[in-house]
């Protein structure tokens, strides 16, 4: 677990979103409407849409696809009432924005726990 530079501040306007791959896991990293920066899994809940290829609307965050809204504060969905999407923890160091991701499971490890 860490954190990793992902994005300049200076890069993103508000109510705006991109994809960013950080420890080679892809996630959408957004800039609500007040300019605060959210990263969320990148994977829609309906049927997979790219998040970080949609667009930010006020505070939520709107698929491509088909348009699923997602609260940015929370990662709440109000088409599946009680599911959130995973959201990281997003820091500002300057101009840089970092976020915090689990470190990836080695592959040995993941094929000797059963
Ligand atoms: S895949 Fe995101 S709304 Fe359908």
């Amino acid at each position: 677990m860490g954190f990793h530079r992902c994005a300049s501040v200076a890069d993103m306007e508000p109510e705006s979103v991109c994809e960013v791959v950080v420890a080679g896991r892809t996630i959408a990293l957004a800039r609500d409407e007040d300019g605060r920066f959210h990263a969320v899994d990148n994977v829609c809940a309906h049927l997979g849409g790219p998040l970080g290829r949609g667009y930010v609307d006020g505070d939520r965050l709107v698929c491509p696809l088909h348009s699923w809204e997602y609260e940015l504060r929370d990662g709440s969905c109000a088409m599946l009432p009680g599911f959130c999407l995973p959201r990281f923890a997003v820091r500002i160091d300057g101009d840089d924005v970092l976020v915090e991701v689990p470190d990836p499971v080695p592959a040995t490890a993941a094929s000797t726990t059963e």
